[in-house]
């Protein structure tokens, strides 16, 4: 199968578009047809080298944790699915990823992809979307009638947290540039503060969540606007620990698991209308590179896919 491989860590010149041998299949695996894949910050951490522990597999390394596509092969232990079914997961991160015509997944970590929506739009959801509502709702136990601040709001994770705050029923709060304002507010934010121009713990109090996706100083500016007893949640290394419980608060740092339960809930809701994913760029697989060179620049508003097959 054709895949995009790195033979080492490096720049997103590693990035190879190669023949590699298609994927071994355990008892409680399917073989995904892979139509479409998405890029998350994560893959240029692991291929810069900079991630430590995350990256167990064998040389040359297939990156890429997202997946939407069909069923081609069952495992002898597989139930529930069947040949031909659509479904889209994040899978296991220590096996082969995603940029690739196929990948071998543990069906207890797939769910059928949301059907009113394409592969393309499908492969944006899993890992950016199941990071967002294990923070609002796992991690952050937000409820409706709160107030929640959700840093880097116009991001892959961002888009999903600001909609499924709202969904819930609480009061949004995002950051982001200005030229993300109305797009956040057409999504469902209450409140959009422009970072460049505007100190958001200024302007703030009384926050029951905040949901962090910047990390460094942004926290400790974050622990200010909570109220005694609030909840801080964030996807990246805890700048000060001891400084959350000082502060009376609770949180920390989580850790984004595979949870196709998660997927299930987030497919109705798009199938309602609900829930969407929002696509900033759509790159043939054998460009990965240039998305990879795209979202390290940090800008991207939503997500950008990668077209491992055309879906019309
Ligand atoms: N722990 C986990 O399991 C886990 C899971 C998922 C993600 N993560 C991490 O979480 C972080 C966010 O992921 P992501 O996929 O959402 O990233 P992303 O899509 O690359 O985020 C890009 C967004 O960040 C915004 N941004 C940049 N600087 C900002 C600032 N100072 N204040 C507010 N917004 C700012 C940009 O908005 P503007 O263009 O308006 O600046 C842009 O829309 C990444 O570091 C990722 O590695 C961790």
């Amino acid at each position: 199968m054709k895949a995009v491989t790195i033979h080492k860590y490096g720049s997103a010149d590693e990035l190879i578009y190669e023949e590699t041998e298609n994927p071994g299949l355990l008892p409680d695996d399917v073989l995904i047809k892979v139509y479409a894949t998405s890029v998350n910050p994560v893959d240029w951490k692991v291929r810069s080298g900079n991630y430590p522990g995350a990256d167990q597999r064998a040389w040359p390394v297939i990156l890429g944790w997202d997946v939407s596509g069909t069923i081609e092969h069952l495992g002898k232990e597989v139930t529930g699915f069947q040949i031909g079914d659509e479904v889209y997961a994040r899978p296991n991160t220590k096996r082969q990823g995603t940029y690739a015509e196929y990948v071998a997944v543990n069906y207890k970590e797939i769910a059928l992809k949301p059907k009113s929506i394409d592969h393309i739009h499908a492969a944006a959801v899993p890992l950016a979307g199941m990071t967002a509502w294990q923070g609002l709702f796992d991690h952050g136990k937000l409820q409706a009638g709160q107030k929640v601040l959700i840093h880097a709001a116009a991001g892959g994770v961002g888009i999903y947290a600001v909609q499924l705050a709202k969904w819930k029923g609480a009061y949004v709060i995002g950051t982001a540039s200005e030229s993300n304002i109305d797009f956040l507010k057409d999504l469902g934010a209450d409140e959009v503060i422009d970072y460049n121009n505007e100190d958001f713990e200024e302007r703030l109090g009384n926050i029951d969540l905040v949901l962090d996706l910047i990390g460094g100083d942004v926290q400790l500016k974050s622990l200010e606007v909570l109220k005694p007893g609030g909840i801080f949640v964030s996807t990246l290394a805890i700048k000060d620990e001891a400084a959350i419980a000082a502060k009376g608060l609770t949180g920390g740092r989580f850790m984004t698991q595979s949870n196709p339960e998660d997927l299930r809930k987030m497919a109705q809701l798009i199938d309602e209308g609900k829930l969407k994913p929002i696509i900033y760029d759509i790159v043939d697989l054998k460009d990965a590179a240039e998305a990879q060179r795209t979202i390290e620049e940090g800008h991207v508003r939503g997500k950008i896919v990668l077209k491992v097959v055309d879906d019309n």
